[in-house]
């Protein structure tokens, strides 16, 4: 397991550069899918979930590479191979998703039921349900998805609640279908109507896109093109919270100010000055923060996977907070971690109460999962003291170069290959 070690205390200043989204990146490259040639994206960020789904294009006979930094090229002008493996598919969820795509391109696909962090119950009932509506013949068995069809037709779906995942899945599948698929309860994340943009530009036709109710007029193909991933919320929500709770004085550069809104509301409540500009947003705070109450909810309510970090924020409020997690009933495994640094946190299922401590304490700690990881970063940046986070490569999973841009704007984190390297040295 990796590890971080950090001294907590120092002020965070400066300016740092938000990194390409990694859920949008995911669904954009299993979108890609339904181009016949060449597509290039641009501000893809170097991270562990995107060289998952490199190998899982490349294990499809997909061209698949890295052109420069951040730059990856994806030619599907054939799909050679119509099975996912179950390697590639159980390290990561959003994998799943080039399941439309194949058996739109293909008339058939195979692929495993997926894996992903271990944040609560992940079913796959929408997507599931919203292929066969399509047309598709479909079997569970031996741990596996089939879906066999010659013709996708375009349908009437109704999603019983908005799962972003099964939203992308479905508007991307019904591209290719014959006829006019219309999606009721829509998610509207921001990731979905990224993805909208790039299928929008490779030739499809969807109306609705970030509304409860996409409307997609199938066409016969989709061709390659160049696309820009957008930049990454979760991470500047991230770089946010470490500000506010460092009392430091930082500007996130390259963000989408309307994609991290709800965020930006609910981060002002607790105290802290935030001036958002075109593509940019400045975050200082000068004072201990102020409890507040947090729901979790699709886009754009809270967004579950700030809701880590910003619990961290709420452990050292003025105050008693209640965070509601509506989304992923798990995602609460970080808590008996930050309890070990000292925080108060009573948890009870979907419900935990936070009586805000004037600091946190040091501590080895390990991360639960990709959002739990960031948000033992932030704790330990407050911490007094050292805190030893293990389990990081949860976090390289989605986060790029996340300790050496905190470093950048102060903070001290070694990882532990630098730890042994820095002994070797000395020694
Ligand atoms: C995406 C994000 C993840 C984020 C989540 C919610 C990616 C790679 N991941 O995950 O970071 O936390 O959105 O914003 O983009 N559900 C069902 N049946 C299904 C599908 C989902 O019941 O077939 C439920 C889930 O259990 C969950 C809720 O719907 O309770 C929302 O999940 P969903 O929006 O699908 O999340 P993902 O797309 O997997």
């Amino acid at each position: 397991m990796g590890k971080l070690s950090l001294t907590g205390g120092a002020r965070l200043v400066g300016t740092v550069r938000s990194s390409g989204s990694k859920n949008s990146t995911l669904a954009i490259m299993a979108g890609a899918l339904l181009g016949k040639g060449e597509t290039i994206l641009h501000n893809v960020p170097e991270i562990g979930d995107v060289r998952t789904m490199m190998d899982m294009l490349r294990a499809l006979g997909v061209g698949c590479d890295e052109l420069a930094q951040g730059v990856v090229r994806i030619d599907a002008t054939d799909i050679e191979s119509t099975e996912a493996p179950y390697e590639l598919v159980k390290k990561m969820r959003a994998s799943f998703c080039v399941l439309g795509p194949m058996l739109a391109r293909r008339g058939y696909a195979k692929v495993a039921m997926p894996g992903g962090c271990d944040i609560g119950a992940r079913p796959i009932d929408l997507h599931v349900k919203g292929i066969q509506a399509l047309g598709a013949v479909v079997n569970i068995e031996h741990g596996y998805v089939e879906a066999e069809s010659d013709t996708l037709h375009g349908t009437q779906i109704y999603f019983n609640l908005p799962s972003a995942g099964a939203t992308q899945h479905i508007m991307t599948t019904a591209c290719l279908a014959q006829g006019v698929t219309t999606i009721h309860n829509a998610a509207m994340e921001p990731e979905v109507v990224e993805l909208s943009n790039l299928l929008t530009k490779m030739g499809a036709i969807i109306h609705g896109a970030g509304t409860p109710i996409v409307r997609v007029e199938g066409v016969k193909e989709l061709h390659g093109v160049e696309f820009e991933i957008v930049s990454d919320r979760m991470e500047a929500g991230a770089f946010a919270v470490a500000t506010t709770i460092t009392r430091g004085d930082v500007t996130v550069e390259s963000i989408r100010p309307d994609h991290i809104e709800p965020f930006v509301l609910k981060l002002r409540e607790v105290g802290a000055i935030v001036d958002m500009y075109d593509n940019a947003m400045r975050i200082r705070c000068n004072a201990r923060p102020m409890a507040t109450d947090i729901t979790t909810m699709p886009h754009p309510g809270f967004p579950t996977d700030l809701q880590q970090p910003f619990a961290v924020m709420l452990s050292i409020a003025e105050g008693v907070s209640v965070v509601r997690e509506n989304v992923y009933e798990r995602r609460f495994k970080y808590v008996d971690e930050i309890a070990r640094m000292g925080a108060e946190i009573k948890q009870d299922g979907r419900t935990a109460v936070i009586t805000g401590v004037p600091k946190l304490f040091g501590a080895p700690v390990t991360a639960p999962d990709l959002r739990g990881g960031a948000a033992l970063l932030c704790a330990g940046l407050v911490a007094e003291g050292k805190t030893v986070i293990s389990g990081t490569e949860h976090m390289e999973r989605g986060y790029e170069n996340l300790a050496e841009k905190f470093n950048l704007l102060g903070a001290q984190i070694v990882s532990s290959s630098n730890d042994i390297e820095r002994e070797s040295i000395l020694v």
